[in-house]
């Protein structure tokens, strides 16, 4: 898709046909290139490619033709110059921050972000001689402003955050990056860029386990980064190059198959979500519901003004024991237990023992996960059935 398309097309037009020329592959559906190399078309054009002066597939590591239409797609979405697919969330947070990084330099992150996140920030990195600086009590822009020293090369927030639903002010911390001469970088996976679109805000970097809402059916391990041209090209020709974290040309297809129905589904997410969220804040059996679409959200304001809706994402505290979570997750019927977000079926998950579990207790209650918390993803389903399976389950305490 031309620039002047890109310009004129809305976001939901944008889903559905970004990066996909259909004249050009004539074909109506993206095709498949299953292949790991390309022909060059002669010995000066293959040497002018691999000195990166002119643009062209090298070899399918670095670039594949059905992984540069999904990367268009979600660069077009993002509204980044552009964006590179990589074979997981965790590999598109890898290089992202790798890129910025050398040995002996720091990062100010949230505290409150995704288990796998917050291990390869403190047990990785610091192999690597880099540093996560780590904010604890996000919503204080004050504790961000004192954790900033001359070896901070990033800022990094996770909005909604899995699975505590903090929302970072992307506004604030942006501003905040930019007076540093930093870049911010947003994973923006639990809202999509339906929800957010954290560039308008101010961010530099988006990251996404695409394997959530993107592609949305629960169907492939995948991952983005989108950014400014330089960066994203940098990636490309360095650390992706080097390390090798690149997405299969099936998995890019699901993907843009997927963000077709982007909007649809996270509207009827939404909408689930919100009401879902509503009744258990009403139960008598639950302590308390973290959902940014509730008054009683610490940063409902906020939510509502930087996002379009409040995604599928929500967690709540049991009453009782342990052994009365564990009986509640039990007897779910309907709702599927596992460690996964973001698909059209409604998920459970017990954070605590198993996304977070390589955490310290401490750390976790550090981060407001008890181990009485149950998160859920909520699907596309009828959503009285979901509530008939809730009720049904919180009868066990
Ligand atoms: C917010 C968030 N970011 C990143 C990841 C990592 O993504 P992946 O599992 O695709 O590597 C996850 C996984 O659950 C996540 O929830």
């Amino acid at each position: 898709m031309t620039e002047e398309k890109k310009n004129r097309y809305k976001f939901e037009t944008l889903c559905v046909h970004a990066g996909h020329d259909v004249l050009e592959t004539k074909t109506i559906s993206p095709p498949i290139y299953q292949s790991v190399a390309y022909p060059f078309e002669s010995a000066e054009y293959a040497a002018k490619l691999f000195r990166y002066e002119i643009e062209g597939h090298m070899y399918g590591r670095m670039d594949n033709p059905t992984n540069k239409m999904f990367e268009e797609r979600l660069a077009a979405v993002e509204l980044t110059d552009k964006a590179l697919a990589t074979s997981s969330g965790m590999a598109a947070e890898f290089v992202a921050c790798l890129r910025l990084l050398e040995k002996g330099d720091n990062f100010v992150t949230a505290g409150k972000i995704y288990g796998g996140s917050n291990r390869l920030f403190s047990q990785t990195f610091p192999k690597m001689g880099f540093e996560a600086i780590f904010v604890y009590e996000p919503d204080n822009i004050d504790i961000w402003v004192e954790s900033i020293n001359e070896k901070t090369r990033f800022l990094y927030v996770e909005t909604p955050s899995n699975p505590n639903l903090f929302i970072g002010d992307i506004a604030s911390l942006a501003k905040l990056a930019h007076e540093n001469e930093i870049p911010l970088i947003v994973d923006n996976t639990v809202a999509s860029p339906a929800l957010q679109q954290p560039v308008v805000l101010g961010a530099d970097i988006i990251v996404h386990s695409a394997t959530k809402f993107l592609s949305g059916n629960a169907t492939c391990i995948s991952g983005v980064v989108a950014g400014s041209a330089d960066y994203i090209d940098k990636i490309r020709e360095i650390e992706y190059r080097n390390i090798g974290p690149s997405l299969s040309p099936f998995n890019s297809w699901l993907l843009l198959l997927g963000m077709e129905t982007l909007s649809l589904r996270m509207a009827k997410h939404c909408e689930n979500a919100q009401a879902i969220a509503e009744f258990l804040e009403n139960h008598s059996k639950v302590v308390s519901v973290n959902y940014p679409g509730l008054k009683s959200h610490p940063q409902y304001e906020l939510a509502k003004k930087q996002m379009k809706g409040f995604s599928a994402l929500l967690s709540f505290v049991t009453k009782g024991e342990l052994t009365d979570t564990k009986n509640v997750i039990d007897a779910f019927n309907l709702i599927i237990h596992t460690g996964h977000l973001g698909t059209t079926k409604t998920l459970a998950t017990h954070p605590a023992f198993t996304t977070h579990q390589q955490l310290s207790r401490e750390e976790r209650l550090a981060i407001d996960i008890p181990d009485t918390m149950i998160r859920l993803s909520v699907g596309i389903e009828d959503v009285n059935d979901l509530i008939e399976d809730i009720d049904r389950a919180l009868v066990k305490i």
